[in-house]
């Protein structure tokens, strides 16, 4: 879909920004560029949509030369999303959503309604629509500046640290949205973060640049956890790259136990104060898990740890079990009932096969 031809660019003096860049960027998927500061990543996604010219090499996208299309005419052709989401001030949330599709043609109406249609696909309330930019909080001008970039429907999005300005929980938030959203969408996006830890969660693919502006890792990001190209590639991935490449296993295997549950009613008052021994898992009338409780004790309810989905993978697992004050990882099903509980020993067991497995293939 987008490919990269031996593309260099150098700015006026000093060094190349991007360094001979061959790649090719599949269509329908998420292919992330990550680096450190510097290394060109933002150079390399302006080239897409030619707000910046490479020196040589060529860059395609469908086929066609980037430069055989004026280039305003290809910068609204895809959508795209900056790290301060670069919305116009002095205009409304929804007249900057639909900027693009009027430029395009589009009628005031029409362009407005698509606009507050887009609201509810970011999962913003429409009376935001109304609102200036300053008004909302950064989360929600991110999640303005993603409706704008989606607002002509435009085959490829180009995002460069959309997420980069937000907290942690809300980053997190956006990440899992923009994957929901590309579930149904299936657009071509070329994602700009130096997180490698976002890069791992959204990309498809990762393309790891080193400084100079040289590609020093393109694959999968399984793939980049597990056997980093080089010295570079391990050291910006990281210290904890083993146990990031968790999240690529698997949890098929792992066993689910019951566990001794007791009701706590609409009082707050167990309803089976007199249960069996260790720890009991305290949940509501429906099976959704509250808490922990040690009957004979007067701790009261203890917040449990983090939930595990069946299907998801072993580090999740694992991190409910670490999680939980018992020590048992507690599994629940699509609509958050209790399923049973996983054991820390067994799911670090599991983990343990599952790297001889990995070690014999090599
Ligand atoms: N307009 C410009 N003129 C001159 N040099 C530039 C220009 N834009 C970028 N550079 C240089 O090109 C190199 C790559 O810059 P680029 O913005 O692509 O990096 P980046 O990977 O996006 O970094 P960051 O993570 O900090 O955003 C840097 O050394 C930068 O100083
Ligand atoms: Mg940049």
């Amino acid at each position: 879909m987008i490919e990269f031809q031996s593309v260099t660019k150098q700015y006026q003096g000093g060094q190349p920004a991007v360094d001979d860049l061959s790649m090719s960027i599949g269509k329908g998927s998420i292919t992330v560029f990550v680096g450190p500061s510097g290394c060109g990543k933002t150079t390399s996604l302006r080239m897409i949509n030619r707000m910046v010219e490479p020196t040589s090499g060529t860059i395609t996208v469908g086929g066609k030369d980037v430069t055989s299309v004026p280039a305003a005419e290809l910068r609204r052709s895809m959508g795209y999303v900056m790290q301060s989401a670069g919305l116009l001030p002095h205009r409304s949330v929804v007249d900057n959503i639909a900027t693009v599709p009027r430029l395009n043609g589009v009628s005031k109406s029409d362009a407005r309604r698509r606009a507050e249609e887009l609201l509810d696909v970011v999962g913003l309330a429409r009376h935001l629509g109304k609102r200036y930019p300053a008004q909302l909080s950064g989360g929600q001008q991110q999640r303005v500046g993603v409706a704008r970039a989606l607002a002509a429907d435009p085959p490829v999005l180009l995002m460069d640290e959309p997420f980069s300005a937000v907290d942690p929980v809300v980053r997190d938030e956006l990440q899992q949205e923009l994957l929901r959203l590309q579930k149904d969408l299936a657009k071509t996006i070329v994602f700009v973060t130096h997180d490698i830890d976002e890069a791992t969660v959204l990309g498809d693919k990762v393309a790891v640049f080193a400084v100079g502006g040289r590609l020093a890792q393109y694959a999968t990001p399984e793939e980049i956890l597990r056997a980093p190209a080089n010295d570079f590639v391990a050291s910006f991935v990281g210290r904890d790259r083993g146990f990031r490449h968790l999240g690529f296993t698997p949890s098929d295997g792992v066993t689910l136990h019951p566990v001794p549950t007791v009701v706590r009613g609409p009082s707050g008052h167990e309803s089976d104060p007199a249960a069996a021994g260790g720890w009991q898992l305290v949940v509501d009338a429906d099976m959704r898990p509250l808490g922990w409780a040690t009957p004979g004790t007067d701790t009261g309810l203890i917040p449990g740890g983090s939930l595990f989905r069946p299907g998801e993978s072993l580090r999740r697992a694992l991190d409910a079990a670490l999680s939980s004050p018992s020590g048992l990882g507690v599994a629940v099903d699509s609509e958050g009932k209790v399923l049973g509980v996983v054991r820390g020993g067994e799911v670090l067991a599991l983990i343990e096969e599952a790297r001889q497995i990995r070690q014999a293939a090599l």
